[in-house]
């Protein structure tokens, strides 16, 4: 779970996240929308304890940002919107030096690696170094490596781009069934459409604050002769 209250982040004097509220429940998987610079990687990473609030409350699974950071960087799984890095490191190297992080004993990440690697189809990648990787391919590392703890919460920054639409489509099945588990999912993407089909709820953020927060289909009641896209724009509009 994750839970937000009024959360504000500023760089000197930039505020890129503007008294944020919100909640992630387990079990549900919510989306995070916004254009570009609203504030969602910046959010992201506040939840994952790479950057630190200026103000308010981050709670995650239980545990207070300011009293257990290593508790909750141990129970999420984040995956960042750039991955890059470690290059020089063969994948499987990558991984078992995550794996090492994360405390992950040798039968666990053996059994792991192979299901999740195979499932991506880059197994037989492993063994090569990242350099040699497609910008897919390292975000199909880097989405390895952040499960092989198995955390009760996935952040996941724009996980699809990048990814070829088989991997795509397997990533998305993932997320589903975590939260099916009565795990939580939380990501963020500018596409409308993938949002509409994986999520229980969206929460749409622009210049750092919420714009709106319920399900699509109630935005698509309240604004009957709209497209999404028109609707998001509309709401945009609104705000700006
Ligand atoms: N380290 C930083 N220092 C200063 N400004 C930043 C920094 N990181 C992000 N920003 C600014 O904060 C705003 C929100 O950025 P970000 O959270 O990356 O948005 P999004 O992920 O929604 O595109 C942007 O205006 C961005 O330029
Ligand atoms: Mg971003």
């Amino acid at each position: 779970m994750i839970s937000f209250k009024n959360v504000t982040k500023k760089y000197n004097d930039f505020t890129a996240v503007d008294n944020l509220s919100f909640d992630v429940k387990k079990g549900e998987i919510v989306g995070f929308i916004g254009p570009n610079g609203s504030g969602k990687t910046t959010t992201m990473k506040l939840i994952s304890g790479i950057i630190k609030k200026t103000s308010g409350e981050i709670i995650v699974n239980d545990y207070n940002i300011e009293n257990d950071p290593l508790k909750i960087k141990a129970s999420i799984g984040y995956i960042s919107d750039s991955p890059d890095a470690f290059l020089r490191l063969k994948g499987i190297e990558y991984l078992n030096f995550i794996a090492d992080i994360y405390d992950v004993s040798l039968i666990d990440r053996k059994t792991r690696i192979e299901k999740y690697a195979k499932d991506f189809e880059i197994y037989d990648a492993l063994n090569a170094p990242m350099l040699s990787y497609s910008h897919g391919m390292r975000q199909k590392l880097m989405i390895i490596s952040q499960l092989i703890h198995e955390p009760e919460t996935w952040i996941l920054d724009e996980p699809t781009v990048g990814l070829d639409p088989k991997s795509s489509y397997t990533l998305k099945e993932m997320m589903k069934d975590h939260a099916r588990k009565g795990h939580t999912v939380f990501f963020s993407t500018h596409i409308l459409e993938i949002a509409e089909k994986l999520c229980d709820r969206v929460i749409i953020i622009f210049k750092g604050k919420k714009i709106y927060e319920g399900t699509l289909d109630e935005l698509k009641e309240k604004y009957k002769d709209k497209s999404l896209e028109e609707i998001y724009i509309t709401l945009i509009d609104e705000n700006n």
